[in-house]
């Protein structure tokens, strides 16, 4: 390849969306309006300094083309028919991976079209990487939607140095040998450099497949959070496996919480909700790894035993739609919204249900006024590689009032130790977890959230990425946590 077929960004990130919402006009022009999450947020300050780029998909089919200018980056938008929709997105990614990766909580389903379709948009992500890539730049691709594209990328520039980072769980061994192409994704990770998973068990599990399905050496200790890290010889590479957990921008999230306008609003959902002593929240996209059925089930049960009064305990659930042409997504909603509808038949009253149910995104200041306002957050998750609405929650909570209950199959239980933790399998232990918090004594709420806060506070998710990058360019301390 001749210098001339180098593209000119030094750094690029490579994910299935890009940081940016595209909306179509009825005179069939493009507007783009920029989606902030933590990824970019974090990255934005390298994208900027390095003529950074981010190649992703702009979340509607047949959009996409030329490369576009933006302010802190370049945004690549890789084109995707509907079609490639359906069976890259919906259908593998979707509908084989995803239920796979997270315990198989509904059958993943295996189509020969969809894993086709897998591999040439992953081909069309690393040509699209490849062109915009500068001689020896750093690429970080993320998650399970692009597994291959680390192996792809290297075989079209092997000048450059790739960063692989799972946001999702890597499965058990035994699962994990259900899928049909289970060494073609395991090879394909193992093009990069550097593999991240949040936690020490999954790195793990990915290193004894490495061994196990590609017949590479792996190295036999174990590894830790941040340090200790795995290597796979694959030929004459070394490719180091660790566990990163990713985090939230604790600090700015604390500060918008601690607004006189964001007080205020909590203080008026409060008494929108009939000024009830104790607001619990759950906060999700409406998957069904989520666990919201269970914690409707464990409410409904709390309220019939009169461990939870209806007169002085309500239950907001938003949900934010997702993945709503995949039929699991569509059965899940019908269940979880006859739930509440017979909790609150039971429970509520008219013009004062004690079940709130919103299928919207709700905007980030109004969410933040939420997570002021509750007094116990109820994340239940069946399996979540990490779950950010738990760290969320104890950022915003300035006072170090509230509670946390939080389901032991989240990455984050891990790190916040202090949380009302619990089986999500296990309906009585759900029910004492919430009625434990939601009758806590003050002082030992205190105790617990602050020390979450100061966990959260100081892993936030600049460390996150600075940690993960660090590690790839080799500038990392490997004996330090
Ligand atoms: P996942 O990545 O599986 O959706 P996380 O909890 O890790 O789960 O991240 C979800 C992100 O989406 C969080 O930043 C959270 O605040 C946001 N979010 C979740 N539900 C809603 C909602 N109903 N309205 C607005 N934002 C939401
Ligand atoms: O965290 C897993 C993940 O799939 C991310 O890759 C994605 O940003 C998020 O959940 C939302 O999913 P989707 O892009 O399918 O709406």
């Amino acid at each position: 390849m001749t210098a001339a077929a180098f593209g000119t960004s030094d750094f690029i990130v490579v994910a299935n969306r890009l940081p940016v919402d595209v909306e179509k006009a009825p005179d069939g022009t493009l507007n783009w309006k920029e989606s902030p999450g933590g990824l970019v947020t974090a990255l934005k300050p390298i994208l900027s300094a390095r003529n950074g780029a981010w190649v992703g998909w702009p979340g509607a089919p047949d959009v996409g083309g030329e490369p576009i200018e933006g302010e802190d980056m370049l945004l690549v938008p890789v084109k995707l028919s509907a079609q490639e929709v359906e069976e890259h997105y919906e259908g593998f990614s979707n509908g084989s991976l995803w239920p796979l990766y997270h315990d198989v909580i509904v059958k993943p389903e295996y189509h020969r079209e969809w894993w086709n379709t897998y591999v040439e948009v992953n081909r069309r992500f690393a040509e699209e990487t490849a062109k915009v890539a500068a001689e020896g730049a750093t690429v970080w691709v993320q998650d399970y939607q692009l597994q291959l594209v680390p192996k792809m990328l290297r075989m079209l520039r092997p000048d450059v140095k790739i960063g692989f980072f799972l946001h999702i769980p890597f499965p058990p061994v035994e699962l994990f040998m259900q899928m049909p192409w289970r060494r073609e994704i395991i090879e394909g990770i193992l093009g990069a450099d550097l593999v991240g998973f949040h936690l020490p068990g999954g790195a793990q599990n990915f290193l004894y497949l490495a061994s196990k399905l590609a017949g590479y050496p792996t190295s036999k200790n174990s590894i830790g959070v941040r340090s200790k890290f795995g290597v796979v010889t694959v030929g004459f590479r070394s490719v180091r496996v660790g566990a990163f957990p990713i985090s939230i921008e604790s600090a700015e999230l604390a500060a918008t919480a601690k607004l006189p306008e964001t007080k205020q609003r909590a203080r008026a959902l409060r008494k929108e909700l009939g000024n009830p002593e104790k607001i619990l929240l759950g906060v999700d996209r409406l998957d069904y790894t989520k666990g919201i059925d269970v914690r409707l089930r464990a409410i409904g049960e709390l309220y019939a035993e009169g461990r939870l009064d209806p007169e002085r305990h309500v239950f907001v659930q938003l949900a934010t739609p997702s993945r709503e042409r995949v039929e699991s997504y569509k059965v899940m909603r019908d269940d979880i919204e006859r739930q509440v509808g017979r909790i609150n038949g039971d429970f509520g009253r008219v013009g004062r249900p004690v079940v709130s149910y919103v299928h919207r995104p709700v905007p980030r200041r109004e969410l933040l006024a939420f997570f002021a306002a509750a007094d116990v957050m109820l994340v239940t998750p069946l399996r979540d590689g990490m779950n950010l609405v738990a760290k969320e929650y104890i950022a915003c909570r300035n006072d170090s009032t509230g509670a946390l209950v939080l389901s032991e199959f989240t990455g984050a239980a891990a790190e916040l130790r202090q949380a009302y933790q619990c089986n999500p399998h296990d309906l009585e232990g759900v029910k004492n977890a919430i009625d434990e918090a939601v009758h806590q004594e003050p002082e030992e709420g205190k105790r617990r959230v602050r020390t979450m806060r100061r966990q959260v506070l100081q892993y936030d998710v600049d460390r996150w990425a600075r940690s993960f990058l660090q590690t790839l360019a080799g500038t990392v301390d490997e004996t330090r946590g």
